[in-house]
Parts: structure tokens; C-alpha cells; sequence
């Protein structure tokens, strides 16, 4: 087959608007994961399906998914037209709808742990409220979190996610914990400890000297994040075992494995159902709303009104609207076995293209998401093992698959679409393999 030269893609427009979007807009986007598409911040018209276009008239093939969100692909038409039609009834009542009560039942039904659940926004400000209730249900103030995983923006929480370097990051049992922006609350530091992930002997050891002080527990329950690590098979339930003998909070941050590895989430794929965990992106096509869900023995902390939770644009109808529509399709379509087996294929498909053009490309992940990195080294089990990879690499792989039209994380992060077909599996497969041929 031809070699797919890169297609006449440019990012004039884009780069145009990216100057006059500085302007006004610091840095010229609205989040900071934006400033790092390829080339620079890219400016879309629209999307559709699999796909995505952008103000040069360039089209993607989209594996970026909004960083995860659009688990239907863009645009479906039963979300939007139910968006449509709760939004003539009404936007937001500071006050209760049917439709809320609908969508609450509707995710107790689908996850393990869901007895009584709170909406709001985002990830970020339900991992807050998850962390609430688990220091006022114990009465001990600090969290364990893990090295690489990635819980949202707020200051508790942006620590730990990155480092410079495996040396910087010194003593796996005592690791030197980075912060991720300038400004952060430095008392912030004082709310949490950090311990490389998937080592259970560790954080047993770490548990027993520290419980007494311990509210929760909180992990990615696959290192989606960073390298899209699984878990091994004693980590998930080792953990339960241990909140379970110290009276921790295990919560499990959901916000990405949430609807993507199936309806009920990570915690029903693993068989290990956490107190309280955190479900967003994928529940609503891109829709703003977060759950935060739990057995009722934590959340009854909310419920009672002794553990604040608020939000004035909580649960709007065109949000709740967005979310039943999507779980909705969800059901009715079944879309995850179809997700797998496109997702084992990619990656099937890309590990030979890697072995045919002698690449070390790797790859770790579950199906409807996975990682593709470049590195000599076994496959990394935590976070301190992706340090090793190669990102330039990885960076000329990215630029050069969007350069032909396929749109994928910058930092090797794919996820598959219910609208993703057998075409644009084919299709990357082989743009990627002429990317590669290139490397
Ligand atoms: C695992 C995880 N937790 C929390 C968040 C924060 O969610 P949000 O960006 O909706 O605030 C993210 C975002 O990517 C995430 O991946």
C-alpha cells in the first residue's frame, strides 16, 4: 500500500486566532491541557461522529474524545435533542426536577457502590466532596493519594502528578512530592501523603503506622492518567481490605474509567466496590455534571446536612437531560463490547505496525482506552516506570499522526468511541504505521 504522504494540513487560521485569543484569554484557552495540541491550541468548528474539523477545514479522525467525554463520539442526535427539549422547559429552578430524581436512580442502579449520590460540575469539585465526607465520617484529616494520578486541579490535589525526574523523586517509601502550579495553598501539602501505586506491600506498611490519621484512601483505579497502567490483581482489593481494617475511605476516582470500561464502572469490572467514588466525563457527551456516589453509611454525612454540598448550577435540565440521554443509548445500544474489541485491535494492530517498522512503541490499557509510549524498558507498573519513556518521541508520533488527520492525546492517550467504526480502526492503523515508518 502507498505511503499516506501528510495531508495538506495547515494551521494557519488556528495560529491566527490562537494570537487574537491571547489577547483576552490568558494564553489564549480556557484550560490549560488546551495550550498542548499539535501544533499549538487548535480552533474546531465542529464535531461529528468520529470526527472533528477545525477552522482550516482540517478533519480528524478523533481519539481524543474531548479528553474522554464523548463516549457516543460527537454530536449525538438523541443527546441534543433531548438537551433541546429539557431546555425549553426551563434551564436551572434553584429548586428540584423529576429528572434528577430519574438520573439518581438510574446510576444506583448501574454501580456497585451508588446508594445515595450528590451531582455537581466537574471531577474536580466531586473528588472535593468525596473528601469531605470522608474526613467528617472519621474524624481525621489527611488522604493517601498515589504518585501520577490525577484528581483535578484544586490545590489538595495538584501535587504529585508529575516530577522532573525518577532521581528527583527520590525513596519509593518516602517520595519527594512536587507541585504541579505555582500558588498553591502551602498548607495544602499538610492534607496528604504520597506512595508510588500497584504497591500494596507499601502501602500496607505506610497504613499501619498512620491510620490513626487517615480519612481516605483515593486512587485512579486504573492509572488512566499516566500511561494507562491496570491495576495487579491483589492492589484494588488489598486496598479494600485495608480501609475495610482501619476504617479508611476507599474512593475510587472514576471520572475516566467511569461508563468507559462499562456501565458500572471500574469498581464492577474489578469486583471491588470503594465507600465513595467519583463519576464525570463520560455520563453526559461533554454535558457539565459529576457525581459523587457512595454507600449511604458515608453519604449520609450530606444527607444529614452535617458535610456541606452545594452548587448553584448543579443538575440544570439540560445537563440531567444530557446525562439520561446518554446512559440511555448506553443501554439500549450496548456499545462496550464493540468498544473492546475495536480498542484490542487498534492496539493489536499498532503493536505490529511497531514490529514491522522496528519501533520500541508500547502499549498498556484496557480496550475503550489505552497508552502508547515509547520506551526499551518492561512495561511500567507505576508512575516512577513512565519516566523512562521517551516523549520526544512520543511528541513527533502524535504530530505526525495529526499532520495526517488522526487526533490523538498528546501524551499517548486514546480513547474509542461508540461511533468509531471498522473504517477509522483500518484508518489509523495505517496512518499510523506510515507515521512510524517516519520516526
Ligand atoms: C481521574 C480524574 N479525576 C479528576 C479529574 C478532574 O475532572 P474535571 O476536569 O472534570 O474537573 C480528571 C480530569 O481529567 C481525571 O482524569
Amino acid at each position: 500500500m502507498e505511503l499516506s504522504q501528510p495531508k495538506t494540513i495547515t494551521y494557519t487560521e488556528s495560529a491566527a486566532l490562537l494570537e487574537r485569543a491571547r489577547q483576552v484569554l490568558a494564553g489564549g484557552v480556557s484550560s490549560e491541557f488546551r495550550k498542548y495540541n499539535h501544533p499549538h491550541a487548535i480552533f474546531y468548528t465542529h464535531g461529528l461522529g468520529s470526527r472533528i474539523y477545525d477552522v482550516d477545514g482540517n478533519e480528524y479522525l478523533d481519539f481524543t474524545l474531548s479528553q474522554g467525554p464523548l463516549l457516543l463520539g460527537h454530536s449525538h442526535p438523541e443527546v441534543l435533542q433531548a438537551v433541546q427539549e429539557y431546555s425549553e422547559q426551563g434551564q436551572l429552578f434553584a429548586g428540584q426536577h423529576l429528572r434528577e430524581i430519574k438520573l439518581a436512580e438510574k446510576l444506583v442502579q448501574l454501580i456497585p457502590s451508588a446508594e445515595l449520590l450528590r451531582f455537581c460540575l466537574d471531577g474536580s469539585e466531586a473528588v472535593q466532596t468525596a473528601l469531605r465526607v470522608a474526613r467528617a465520617k472519621t474524624g481525621r484529616q489527611k488522604f493517601l493519594r498515589f504518585e501520577g494520578h490525577y484528581h483535578g486541579w484544586l490545590d489538595n490535589v495538584a501535587w504529585g502528578f508529575s516530577a522532573p525526574s525518577l532521581e528527583a523523586l527520590g525513596e519509593r517509601d518516602n517520595p519527594t512530592v512536587f507541585p504541579w502550579s505555582q500558588g498553591l495553598a502551602t498548607n495544602s501539602r499538610d492534607e496528604f501523603s504520597v506512595l508510588p501505586w500497584n504497591d500494596l506491600a507499601l502501602v500496607e506498611e505506610f497504613v499501619a503506622r498512620n491510620h490513626q490519621e487517615l480519612a481516605a484512601i483515593i486512587t485512579e483505579p486504573i492509572m488512566c492518567n499516566n500511561g494507562c497502567i491496570l491495576p495487579e490483581p491483589a492492589f484494588l482489593p488489598g486496598l479494600r481490605n485495608l480501609c475495610d481494617q482501619y476504617g479508611i475511605a476507599l474512593i475510587f476516582d472514576e471520572v475516566i474509567t467511569g461508563f468507559r470500561v462499562g456501565l458500572g464502572g471500574a469498581q464492577q469490572f474489578y469486583d471491588v466496590t470503594p465507600d465513595l467514588s467519583i463519576f464525570a466525563k463520560a455520563l453526559a457527551s461533554g454535558y457539565p455534571i459529576s457525581a459523587v456516589v457512595g454507600k449511604r453509611d458515608w453519604m449520609k454525612r450530606i444527607e444529614d446536612g452535617s458535610v456541606i454540598h452545594a452548587g448553584t448550577m448543579n443538575a440544570g435540565n439540560p445537563t440531567v437531560a444530557a446525562a439520561l440521554a446518554t446512559l440511555k443509548v448506553l443501554e439500549r445500544e450496548q456499545p462496550h463490547q464493540r468498544l473492546y474489541q475495536y480498542g484490542w485491535q487498534l492496539m493489536a494492530g499498532l503493536q505490529q505496525a511497531a514490529a514491522d517498522t522496528g519501533q520500541n512503541l508500547q502499549i498498556q490499557g484496557l480496550g475503550p482506552m489505552f497508552s502508547t509510549v515509547f520506551t526499551d524498558s518492561a512495561p511500567a507498573r507505576d508512575y516512577r516506570g513512565t519516566l523512562a519513556n521517551d516523549k520526544a518521541k512520543l511528541s513527533r508520533f502524535i504530530a505526525g499522526l495529526h499532520n495526517r488527520g488522526v487526533r490523538v492525546i498528546g501524551r499517548g492517550l486514546w480513547y474509542i468511541s461508540a461511533a468509531h467504526t471498522q473504517a477509522d480502526i483500518d484508518q489509523a492503523i495505517q496512518t499510523a504505521t506510515d507515521v512510524l515508518k517516519t520516526l
